[in-house]
């Protein structure tokens, strides 16, 4: 059998992994790390945010990896990189980083098949502290949203977790865009959504890979696409931060596949 089909799909269309298929993901999501890491030191006030992603498309090749977004709906870029009010798809350019400016970096690669997907947030010099908080509670509502992971649980279950913890800090997360199921694929049943109720939703199994990805404001949730097809900004023009996981279910939990080597996936003001 074309080991592509192996495993089982459940009703809901969620692709059950087996346990070997775990160390696909475990090296593509790493690859897609160490460039998140690598990329650190280059944000700077003056950079471009093409420069940034020339860096990780030439990274991406050297490290014996092909980009997943290159061509990807027509998209022409190693990275998505939104800066500000952007909330996701900023569309690397020459714009150039100003001092204070936060910035999500979100890169995605694919290693002998397997896809690992992952983003985090950077300031370009000095971190404001409303941005500091925003930041520090998005990473806070992943990891949770995280900590919802194992079978038996559900997928609503993660959306409530995220949800009531960035609500009670009085900032509000994105609708329009969610997480995804990944693997072989880039993006596959289910949408993991970063709202909801506990107990909705499909159950979680074992051998289920998906990401997770809250995008948080800290205005409104509401977000609107620009003419360029890609850039997605609040609609209030307020402060969007994102952080990214890939992640795989096991039997008393959840691995991340896209930990930082260098123990840098975490708000950008510890750097
Ligand atoms: N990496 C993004 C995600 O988290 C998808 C980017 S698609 C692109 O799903 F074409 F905009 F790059
Ligand atoms: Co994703
Ligand atoms: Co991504």
């Amino acid at each position: 059998m074309d080991d592509t089909h192996r495993g089982r799909i459940t009703r809901d269309g969620i692709r059950i992994h087996e346990e070997a298929d775990f160390a696909g993901m475990h090296a593509a999501g790493k690859v897609a790390a160490q460039i998140l890491d690598e990329v650190a030191e280059l944000v700077v006030p003056g950079a471009t945010t093409g420069e940034l992603d020339a860096f990780i498309e030439r990274r991406v090749t050297e490290l014996g990896t092909t980009s997943a977004t290159i061509g990807y709906k027509g998209y022409k870029h190693a990275s998505c990189i939104s800066v500000n009010h952007v909330v996701c798809h900023g569309i690397p350019g020459d714009k150039k980083l100003k001092d204070g400016d936060i910035l999500n970096i979100d890169v995605t690669v694919i290693l002998d098949g397997w896809f690992g997907d992952t983003s985090r947030m950077y300031v370009a010099g000095k971190l404001p502290r409303k941005a500091e908080r925003l930041i520090q509670v998005t990473h806070d509502s992943l990891m949770l949203g995280i900590e919802a992971v194992k079978p038996g649980n559900t997928f609503g279950d993660i959306g409530h977790a995220i949800q009531t913890y960035v609500e009670s800090q009085r900032m509000s997360v994105v609708r329009d865009f969610c997480g995804h199921g990944l693997g072989r694929v880039f993006h596959s049943p289910p949408n993991v959504l970063h709202y909801g109720r506990k107990g909705s939703g499909p159950v979680l199994e074992e051998g289920m890979f998906f990401t997770i990805e809250p995008m948080v404001n800290i205005g409104r949730p509401e977000t609107k696409v620009l003419s360029d097809d890609w850039t997605a900004v609040t609609r209030d023009k307020s402060l969007s931060a994102q952080f990214e996981h890939s992640i795989g279910v096991t039997a008393d939990g959840c691995e991340i596949f896209t930990l930082s080597p260098g123990g840098l996936f975490h708000p950008t003001y510890k750097v």
